[in-house]
């Protein structure tokens, strides 16, 4: 990697460095990169990690580079970036791009667009930058175990024009479950994950720690960027009087707009970039709670401020917009439409679903340790001889809507492959302020729509990104034609 952008973990990073040199780090002139930054190689591989925190015990994980989260990918939008998967694991594995509007090719679906990497060998994926904003990488295969073990990392395309801040950091959000020992908990796939709420954790990870401090410095403007790299966790992110503004959503900018005490609400696979300004907050006052799930709220984070030796940029005028990415809108008035119902889980009303050729009762199905239906049909994961069909063909070119329906009691976040879309309100508009996204979150019961243009020819994943309910069913593929 020819650069990495500041990558402060927590106060380990604080007290070993001194204040000092987090201040010493402010305002320093950002690493130039090239317009064809080098290629990377990311070696997927067993690894240990201290997650918990020092005098923690090690754990062992899955890492890319042997470092969890994986390096933080960065280059220019406009730019290609290449990157070498090399599969030092056990199993096959590939690397999607997430929020990435690639070529098919480049995806890093198995057997759709790619076959799978086996062990011992390499893969380079080639990925033109189109769009700016904060994506994230990650497999696509035995997606819960693999990702959950540690495969993950982050990926930065920079805008030409990003706004000025004291420092622009990353914050990888991460849930694991650990036994006392300090082991990754071997429970992957366990039927109860599967027809519930996914694979929750029982300790928080930020950029790797559980130490849950981190250093700022007063008076200091930072860009925060956050991923939601769990496999199931949804956080909802309250920062109380830190009161950021949120200037983009899943890698593209949303007019400016302080979350003004409400949570921030970031599903499996989704992104945000916030501005945040430290102006003497106390500590008390610099807690960043999680309150998603309601029976158990606690505290992610806290800031820790230390001293400036120089002023910052806190309290200046307040962010501008960043640049639209260049995404076609959809033309609403002659979108078609194409209804998408999601069902299945503990409590489901689901008597009977397709799963291959046979008609079965849901039970027979939940016995072959399926849960869920896209359109009344399990999409179990892809294999080398998969049979599953495009649940839509679109023409390439056309705008679609599409009428998605949560017939479930639980939450899902439906992703989009290759493609970023409008999320519509309930009068079939773009919600007020829209932006472009690839993830969105249907709560229990609810009905949402979202219109995009199908301008990406390929097969291309539509799923959950919960990932235990990704690989009991809920996860189909569109077909946009050539
Ligand atoms: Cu984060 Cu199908 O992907
Ligand atoms: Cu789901």
């Amino acid at each position: 990697m020819s650069y990495q952008p500041e990558f402060w973990t927590t106060r380990r990073v604080l007290l070993g460095g001194g204040l000092a040199a987090i201040a010493a780090s402010v305002l320093a002139p950002s690493v130039p990169f090239a317009r064809t930054p080098p290629p990377v190689r990311l070696t997927a591989g067993p690894a240990t990690a201290r997650l918990i925190g020092p005098g923690e015990p090690e754990t062992p994980v899955l890492a890319y580079n042997g470092r969890v989260p994986g390096p933080v990918l960065r280059g220019a939008q406009g730019a290609t970036l290449e990157v070498v998967l090399e599969n030092r694991l056990a199993e096959p594995t590939t690397l999607h791009w997430h929020g990435l509007r690639l070529p098919n090719g480049m995806d890093g679906v198995p057997y759709l667009t790619q076959a799978p990497v086996k062990p011992g060998e390499s893969f380079t994926y080639k990925l033109p930058l189109k769009d700016a904003g904060t994506f994230w990488y990650h497999p696509h295969i035995n997606s819960s175990e693999q990702i959950g073990r540690g495969l993950l990392g982050a990926l930065i395309v920079d805008e030409p024009a990003p706004p000025a801040v004291d420092r622009d950091l990353l914050w990888v959000l991460d849930d694991w479950r650990l036994t006392k020992e300090g082991r990754i908990h071997e429970s992957f796939g366990s039927p109860h994950d599967r027809f519930h709420n996914g694979r929750l954790g029982n300790v928080a990870t930020v950029n790797g720690s559980g130490e849950g401090t981190f250093g700022v410095v007063s008076g200091e403007r930072i860009r925060l960027r956050l991923v939601n790299a769990a496999n199931a966790r949804i956080f909802g992110l309250d920062f109380g009087a830190l009161d950021p503004w949120l200037i983009a959503l899943d890698a593209n900018p949303v007019p400016p707009v302080k979350l003004g005490g409400a949570p921030l609400t970031l599903a499996p696979g989704q992104r945000a970039d916030l501005i945040l300004d430290i102006s003497g907050a106390t500590s008390a006052a610099a807690d960043i709670l999680d309150v998603h799930y309601s029976e158990q709220r606690y505290r992610l984070i806290s800031l820790v401020a230390g001293k400036p030796d120089r002023p910052g940029l806190a309290g200046s005028a307040a962010p501008t917009a960043l640049a639209a990415n260049p995404i076609s809108a959809p033309d609403l008035a002659n979108a078609q439409t194409v209804a998408f119902s999601f069902d299945g889980g503990m409590h489901s009303n689901l008597t009977e679903a397709m799963l291959g050729d046979e008609k079965l009762p849901f039970r027979d199905i939940a016995r072959r340790g399926m849960a869920w239906t896209i359109n009344d049909r399990v999409h179990p994961p892809m294999t080398g001889h998969h049979t599953d069909q495009p649940l839509a063909q679109l023409e390439r070119g056309r705008s679609y809507r599409f009428d998605l329906e949560n017939r479930s009691d639980w939450e899902h976040p439906i992703h989009l492959h290759g493609h970023s879309f409008l999320v519509l309100g309930a009068d079939g508009q773009p919600a007020r302020n829209a932006s472009f996204t690839d993830t969105v979150l249907l709560d229990a019961g609810q009905r949402r729509s979202i219109a995009f243009v199908a301008d990406n020819p390929g097969d291309w994943m539509f799923h959950c990104h919960i990932l235990e309910h990704q690989e009991a069913g809920m996860m189909g593929f569109v077909r946009v034609t050539a």
